[in-house]
């Protein structure tokens, strides 16, 4: 039996009781047998869920980009590893080989360090979804140079925040980006950013769109030229296990946004063996995620989880409403793609448009089908089945975080027999347990709680960058010896979990992780504005949009509220970025609290979902006389 490849379901449970009992000893053997080390570990794992300290593979050395490319040449030269599909579907595809990536990481990473790039430095990656942005990710990590890459959605301010929390010196962006029918100024973003980061020395630029922008002397340069200047061979910088790899941020319920830093060795062995068993991927397959590598799921399973495994992954530019609504299926089409992996806000956008879209395309290459980010629904878990998959692909619920870094509660397919809404049952070597408010383990079937791990695994985040206390606080101290995850879960009769949505301040919106905090922070900024709180409303494309309850400083009173309400939207616009607009705005004259001040969210979230018929105790609040006035004008 091959504890790296699952096929059945017997086979899991068996394997999962190994990883669980053992799981020194389980993880040691799916590392030794399938990545390439230039020393073996000293110890498998140490943990310490109270500092928190966590340690995988202690003193092992490496470099992923070893196992992500190079050991793939003697096999796999001339096997596509990334099928880059271009916004404009006239523009042809590019098939870069395992041949072509090694040359072009390796020239990319010579370019890193005639710019004075090198181990443990920070870079920030600004760039849209094509092919320089995973091909800069890996030249990061070949030189041991710590990648940070920002979603090109993200305004200047959240651009700017980001470079100076983990003070990045080079950003790499590129003159514009394509979406659709439209195109992007990025670099003029950055110049905006750079204002206020006074440590960035060194900005390169990829043309993609040929836009005017301004090149700065002596800080920008065009990668193309440096790049045709590059020698085609960069030796790997060794890397310890526990060295970063990156940071990625991602929201928190208050306050900046988390720089979530993974390390090298652990996130590698985890991100690899979770895709050749989620994904079930086979030799010759296509696959397909759809995320942007901005965010985790790229990070894991567009770059390092796809190519540690020698897989074809494709990268798509574009969106899928352009030229039109069966962008998604053309694609599935024309690349034969096996394995597909998607967003539920995506499928709900989609299915709206109707099947027609679907029928006219061959998705008979389809095998998998995978959903992330967001609770998926019942009918777009049956549109997505019946329509794509055809009932014959499985589909993969996969749940976890930026912070966990690899798919943690998911069917394998063909394997688990799937359940709509349900991701059904822990990875391997995955603890999951249900918690009370008072933080008693719930055990049994059909209960719900807290969903919290009690056990390391492989990939988690090592801490947050710049900021331990904060790690330790959102994730470690809520239940004692436990990492406590933001979510609520349901876990059936037969031990399916059924993800219910955060128990705090974060909303998932299009399947975006937004914190209300800074978005109502940003709202605060508009002159007009005293005060605002933002909640989640359920929404039937984006599973979640924002509703924000405003007061106003006396001098905003008169003014037209619709332009109030754009205006707002813009400052949200400039401090993070479009995905965070509100839908809903309403104004009111005051905000409930409580006697010690605190806004009381839940009556405000009830108002937002239209579940007005039980409040809730709202005797203690300070002013119960507003619930009414916001009641009677909710929206
Ligand atoms: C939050 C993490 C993991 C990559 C994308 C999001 C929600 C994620 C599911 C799922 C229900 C899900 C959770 C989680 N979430 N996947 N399959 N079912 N909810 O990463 O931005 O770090 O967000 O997304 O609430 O905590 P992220």
């Amino acid at each position: 039996m091959s504890n790296y490849h699952i096929k059945h379901l017997e086979e899991y449970y068996q394997v999962y009781r190994k990883s669980v009992r053992n799981p020194d000893l389980f993880w040691e053997e799916v590392a030794e047998e399938h990545f390439l080390w230039r020393k073996k570990w000293d110890k498998v794992l140490s943990w310490d869920f109270k500092k928190p300290e966590i340690k995988w593979f202690e003193g092992a050395k490496l470099n992923i980009t070893e196992n992500c490319i190079d050991r793939h040449l003697t096999t796999r030269a001339n096997k596509t590893a990334i099928l880059f599909e271009p916004n404009n579907p006239n523009e042809p595809a590019l098939h870069i080989t395992y041949k072509e990536l090694h040359e072009r990481v390796c020239k990319f990473a010579n370019v890193l360090k005639s710019k004075g790039i090198g181990k443990g430095d920070r870079v920030c990656i600004y760039l849209p979804m094509i092919p320089e942005l995973a091909v800069s990710v890996l030249a990061c990590a070949r030189i041991g140079a710590i990648h940070s890459v920002v979603f090109a959605g993200f305004s200047a301010t959240a651009l700017s925040t980001r470079i100076n929390d983990c003070d990045a010196k080079m950003v790499i962006t590129s003159d514009g980006s394509y979406r659709g029918d439209k195109s992007i100024d990025l670099k003029c973003i950055v110049d905006d950013a750079l204002k206020s980061c006074p440590g960035v020395h060194s900005v390169l630029v990829v043309n993609r769109t040929s836009s005017e922008i301004q090149m700065k002397d002596g800080r920008d340069f065009w990668l193309q030229p440096l790049l045709d200047k590059a020698d085609a061979h960069c030796e790997i910088e060794i890397m310890d296990a526990e060295d970063p790899l990156f940071i990625l941020y991602t929201s928190g319920s208050t306050g900046m946004p988390k720089g979530m830093m993974h390390t090298t060795a652990g996130y590698m062995v985890y991100t690899a063996y979770t895709f050749k068993n989620v994904f079930q991927y086979k030799e010759n397959d296509v696959y397909w995620c759809t995320a942007d590598i901005g965010w985790i799921t790229g990070h894991s399973y567009i770059v390092y989880g796809p190519l540690a495994n020698g897989a074809t992954s494709v990268m798509f530019e574009g969106v899928p409403s352009y030229p039109d609504f069966g962008r998604f299926w053309e694609i599935v089409e024309k690349h034969k793609v096996n394995q597909f992996y998607t967003a539920p806000t995506a499928i709900r956008a989609l299915a709206k448009q109707g099947v027609g879209f679907v029928e006219k395309h061959d998705l008979s290459s389809l095998k998998v089908l995978g959903t992330v980010g967001e609770p998926i629904n019942e009918e777009a878990w049956h549109w997505y089945n019946d329509n794509v998959g055809k009932k014959k692909s499985p589909i993969v619920d996969t749940w976890w975080q930026t912070e966990t870094g690899g798919i943690m509660i998911t069917p394998i397919p063909f394997a688990t027999p799937t359940k709509p809404t349900y991701a059904t049952l822990p990875f391997i070597g995955i603890q999951p347990a249900l918690l009370d408010e008072q933080g008693n383990e719930i055990t049994g079937n059909q209960v719900d709680g807290r969903l919290c791990i009690k056990f390391p695994w492989p990939s988690i985040a090592r801490t947050i960058w710049g900021n331990h206390q904060r790690y330790k606080d959102t994730y470690f101290s809520a239940f004692e010896n436990m990492y406590f995850t933001g979510d609520g879960a349901l876990r059936d009769e037969v031990g399916y979990y059924r993800i219910t949505g955060r128990v705090d301040d974060v909303i998932i919106v299009s399947g975006h992780n937004l914190g209300t905090a800074p978005i109502e922070d940003a709202v605060n900024e508009h002159p007009a504005v005293a005060e605002s709180a933002i909640v989640g409303f359920p929404h039937d494309v984006k599973g979640f949009a924002l509703y924000g309850y405003v007061t106003l400083k006396e001098t905003g009173e008169s003014r037209d509220q619709d332009n109030l309400r754009k205006e707002i939207n813009q400052v949200i616009t400039e401090h993070i970025g479009p995905i965070a607009k509100l839908d809903k705005i309403q104004f009111t004259s005051g905000l409930p609290k409580t006697r010690s001040g605190k806004i009381m969210r839940r009556i405000l979230r009830k108002i937002a979902c239209k579940e007005t018929d039980n409040l809730g105790d709202t005797s203690t609040l300070l002013n119960p006389e507003v619930v009414q006035e916001i009641m009677d004008n909710a929206l």
